[in-house]
Order: structure tokens, then C-alpha cells, then sequence
């Protein structure tokens, strides 16, 4: 009987994807961590530095720098490589450079006999995820950005502070663009099966908490200089469903072949994950007002990946 050793594979290991790396050892979701990286020595500096943790930990994680061919028996490569959003500049903007990190990892990997899933927080992670996707030509099942699961527990952690209950118990969620026109179902949003619309104000507070949640990393990225944590727990969360065949439900970024209307498309929407990557995508029922602002938030996407596939 040969047991399976799951593997995850994190390409770029900048203040994002180490952070990544090391939710994943803490929580102990897999039994090999292989970090990828171009400048090596940094790459070595974070194994070395993740394996002390280990001591410490539930689980004994063999971590390891390598190579792209050594992703062949990976389960899952996640793409973190990319830089941050400049002052003033938005998630849009990161494009090019994220455009040219894809296209150097993803062909090496697919020669490696890479045939996992991909795991994109790359951003603007819509496009790039589309991007990997035609790049590698996988199925769409196995390729997942990130998409809105970090703009989804943001959306948690304020409803939650304003009622005043712990943010794992509002159910909310945000769809379209990893971005600023991402959208906010409202009518879907329940705390404990409560309508939200019975527990706040409705109207300019609720648009109020939609922006609120749209420039957060923005708000995060001024003080600090960068997000790490919160991609790292959502990523984290994401990988988990898919490693332990959880069938769990994430907005995550996935191409849409119809649903809500759309095709052809990598938009945030709620999606069962499991260990073959998106089992499926949920049409939640948006009222007009709703459907319309997502799919003005899925033409924002669609007119940069049609411009980069052009
Ligand atoms: C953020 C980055 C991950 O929103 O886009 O923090």
C-alpha cells in the first residue's frame, strides 16, 4: 500500500508567499513544502527559517528549495510571485510584471508533468488566473485565484465588529473583481439566517461597507507597506478544501462558462472546492440590481484579459 504524501509547491516566497508557507506549516495541511523561487538564496533563507518552527509544530513538514521540474508530483503549486501595488497604483497596474512572473513559471512546471492544480494570488488575480489557465492548458476546474475570499473576510470581520458577534458567524461574502468594482449580495448576506437588511440601516450604510471592504488592502497597504496575513489565511483556507476534499463553498476566482450569465470569464464567485480543484459554481439568487453590478464588475475584468489575450 503506498500512502500518499501531499505535496504544495509555493512559486515566489515574498512577504506574501512565505507568509503562505508558513499558515500551511503551522496548520499542517501537507507533508512537503517546496519553495520556488528566482533569487535562491532568498528562498533558502525562508526553508531554513520555516524548519525552526518545527520543533514547535503539530506536524513534521519536510520543507525544501527547489526547482520548477521538481513541481512534477506536486498536488498543488501556488503562484505568489509578483509585486505589490506602488502608491496610487491599483491591482491593475501590477499586470505586466505579474504578466511576465506567470509566463516564466508556468511553462517550466508544465514541462515538469505538473498536473495538479494551480493556485493563483497573484494579482490583478482575475486576469492572471485566466492567464495561467490558457497558458497551461489545464482544465478550469484546476485553476483557482484567489478571487474575492479575502475581500469575504474582510466583509465578515466588519459586519461582525458593527454587530458586535464573532465575524465567523456572518455569512457574507463579495463576487466580481479582486478589486475596486467588486460587489457586495447583500440579499444573500445573514447573520445566523438573519437578513442582514433587518440589523443594519440598509441604504448608504451598506454602500458604505462595500467600499470599506473594496480599498481595505489598500488601507493595509499604506501603513504597512504591504498585505500578507489576510492572503495568507484566505490562500490557506482555500488550500485546505482542496487538500482535504472538504467540498467546502469559498468565493474563489474561477472561469465562468455561463453562470450569473457571464463566459469566459475568471470572476469571484462562491465555488465548491474539493481535491479536484472547483467541483462546481453556485448561483446564488441576485436581484437585478445585484446581477447587474456584478456583471459590471466581470466587464472590468474582461476588457483587461481581453486586451492582455489580444
Ligand atoms: C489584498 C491583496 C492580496 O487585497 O490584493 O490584500
Amino acid at each position: 500500500m503506498t500512502i500518499h504524501k501531499s505535496k504544495v509547491a509555493v512559486a515566489g516566497c515574498g512577504l506574501v508567499g512565505s507568509s503562505i508557507a508558513f499558515s500551511l506549516l503551522v496548520q499542517g495541511l501537507c507533508d512537503e513544502l517546496l519553495l520556488l523561487d528566482s533569487n535562491r538564496e532568498k528562498a533558502l533563507g525562508e526553508a531554513m527559517d520555516l524548519k525552526d518552527c518545527i520543533g514547535y509544530l503539530g506536524r513534521n513538514t519536510r520543507v525544501r528549495v527547489g526547482n520548477y521540474e521538481d513541481c512534477g508530483d506536486a498536488d498543488v503549486v501556488l503562484i505568489a510571485a509578483g509585486p505589490p501595488p506602488r502608491p496610487g497604483q491599483t491591482r491593475l497596474d501590477t499586470l505586466d510584471a505579474s504578466v511576465a512572473v506567470a509566463r516564466a513559471i508556468v511553462e517550466p512546471i508544465r514541462k515538469s508533468g505538473f498536473d495538479g492544480i494551480f493556485l493563483i494570488v497573484s494579482n490583478p488575480v482575475d486576469v492572471i488566473s485566466h492567464y495561467v489557465l490558457r497558458l497551461s492548458g489545464f482544465p478550469k476546474t484546476r485553476v483557482i485565484g484567489s478571487g474575492t475570499a479575502l475581500d469575504s473576510s474582510r466583509l465578515q470581520n466588519l459586519l461582525g465588529g458593527i454587530l458586535r458577534v464573532d465575524p465567523r458567524s456572518v455569512h457574507a461574502l463579495a463576487m466580481g473583481e479582486h478589486g475596486d468594482s467588486q460587489m457586495i449580495p447583500w440579499s444573500c448576506v445573514t447573520v445566523s439566517g438573519k437578513p442582514i437588511a433587518g440589523l443594519l440601516a440598509g441604504g448608504g450604510e451598506l454602500q458604505g461597507l462595500a467600499e470599506k471592504t473594496a480599498r481595505r488592502g489598500f488601507e493595509i497597504l499604506n501603513r504597512k507597506g504591504a498585505t500578507c496575513y489576510g492572503i495568507a489565511a484566505a490562500a490557506t483556507g482555500i488550500l485546505k478544501a482542496v487538500l482535504q476534499d472538504e467540498n467546502r463553498i469559498l468565493p474563489v476566482s474561477t472561469l465562468l462558462e455561463g453562470e450569473y450569465g457571464e463566459n469566459n470569464v475568471f470572476c469571484g464567485v462562491p465555488a465548491i472546492l474539493n481535491r479536484t480543484g472547483v467541483a462546481d459554481v453556485l448561483e446564488l439568487g441576485l436581484t437585478a440590481e445585484e446581477l447587474s453590478l456584478f456583471r459590471a464588475s466581470a466587464a472590468v475584468i474582461r476588457d483587461t484579459s481581453e486586451k492582455l489575450f489580444a
